[in-house]
């Protein structure tokens, strides 16, 4: 039987941070509201690419496998904000990385793009048709908030987070997955304007997310509740065989709601929302990599995933870890820092949703 292992991990978050109190600046707003209706603190926006971040943990993740870039087989960006949508982001990534031989493609499903990614690079490698895949997810959603709406504006962050899955006879990696997509339920969450529309040929091109919370907040409990319960029955596992939760990080109330149905501890279930907010495809990586650098992920362990996004996609999976815990090796790639200010790097941004920040910027930066 072949199993697809997870044997490196590594991430990218950008180092200029937006805090909450820095968004009240800007917002009408307080870190008390933000804090107590989604557990975010702050948020990291990035001033380069979904390209250059996604490499940069690609890079990471394959110095932790101590696997060269030529052995890999296929790279899959899960992205909705590539820099562009032709030639696609994954083409680039394999480029800087020397992945010579890997084929490259780009997945949307939205906040669920890593793990659907994760679910068919797996597939490829249980059916015999590739043995290493790099799986990443990377966003640099922070250009599409629109300053104007309160509701939205606070909730996503930049990052970037990858995984090597290689072929193994061991039994590893995601061993159950669950891919579904709530019906009628597009609406909810939605980015006009973001790709190919007519509209493009005679309008300015204005971004501007349409959210309804409340009605994406049910949606998302019922659809992760659906494929975690999907998930436990294939593997025939209850919830007390469960080591670690690691869901997507969109609000902390989704993910208390989703443990108290599970009757799941909290203590078993990482959350990474305070430090980077809802980072899209990037947020189940990103959750990862810091459970391994914090030692709570063992050898051996049974992890659960859950996952959910516009569409209204939604996911999960049986993760079984290997029994290596440690990076084999550390990259000495990087990304040079950007000279200012956080509002410094959102000056066009402030400019194109007509928000006055002038007052904000650094000298010089005007
Ligand atoms: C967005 C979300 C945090 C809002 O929480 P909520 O409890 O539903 O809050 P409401 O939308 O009911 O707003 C309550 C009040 O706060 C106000 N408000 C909204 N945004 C605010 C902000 N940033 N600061 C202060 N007040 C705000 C509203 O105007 C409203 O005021 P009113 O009662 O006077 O009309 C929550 O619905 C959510 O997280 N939903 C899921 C979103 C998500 O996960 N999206 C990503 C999908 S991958």
């Amino acid at each position: 039987m072949r199993y697809a292992q997870i044997t490196g991990w590594g991430k990218y978050a950008p180092p200029l941070l937006m805090t909450n109190d820095d968004m009240a600046k800007i917002v009408d707003t307080s870190d008390e509201w933000i804090y107590s209706r989604s557990g975010i603190r702050q948020r990291h926006y990035s001033h380069v690419s979904t390209g250059e971040m996604a490499w940069l943990s690609a890079e990471r993740a394959l110095a932790a496998a101590g696997v060269d870039a030529e052995e890999i087989d296929l790279v899959i960006l899960g992205s909705t904000t590539p820099e562009e949508i032709c030639p696609n982001t994954a083409s680039y990534i394999k480029n800087q990385l020397g992945a010579t031989k890997a084929a490259a493609f780009d997945l949307n499903s939205a906040c669920t793009s890593w793990f659907y990614a994760l679910n068919s690079a797996t597939d490829m490698i249980k059916s015999g048709s590739i043995n290493k895949a790099l799986v990443i997810g990377a966003e640099r959603i922070s250009l599409a908030m629109d300053w104007n709406k309160r509701e939205s504006c606070f909730l996503f962050g930049d990052g970037a987070g990858a995984v090597v899955i290689e072929a193994s006879g061991q039994e590893s990696g995601l061993l159950a997955g669950k891919m579904s997509c709530v019906p009628n339920s597009r609406e909810c969450l939605h980015l006009p304007n973001w790709g190919m529309s007519p509209a493009h040929l005679t309008d300015d091109i204005f971004i501007s997310l349409n959210f309804e919370g409340q009605e994406i907040f049910k949606s998302a409990v019922k659809g992760m509740s659906d494929a975690i319960t999907d998930v436990l029955e294939k593997q025939g596992l209850t919830p007390d065989d469960i080591d670690l939760f690691v869901p997507h990080q969109a609000n902390i109330r989704i993910i208390q709601t989703l443990a108290k149905r599970l009757d799941f501890p909290m203590e078993k279930v990482v959350v990474a929302i305070d430090e980077y907010a809802n980072t899209s495809a990037a947020s189940i990586p990103l959750a990862l990599c810091d459970a391994l650098e914090e030692g709570r992920v063992k050898p051996g362990m049974t992890i659960l995933t859950a996952t959910f996004g516009a569409g209204l996609t939604c996911g999960a999976g049986i993760i079984k870890w290997g029994e290596r815990v440690e990076p084999i090796g550390e990259s000495d790639k990087s990304i040079p820092e950007f000279d200012g200010t956080v509002f410094d790097l959102m000056k066009d941004s402030f400019t194109h949703y007509g928000v006055d920040a002038t007052h904000l910027l650094s000298k010089g930066k005007l």
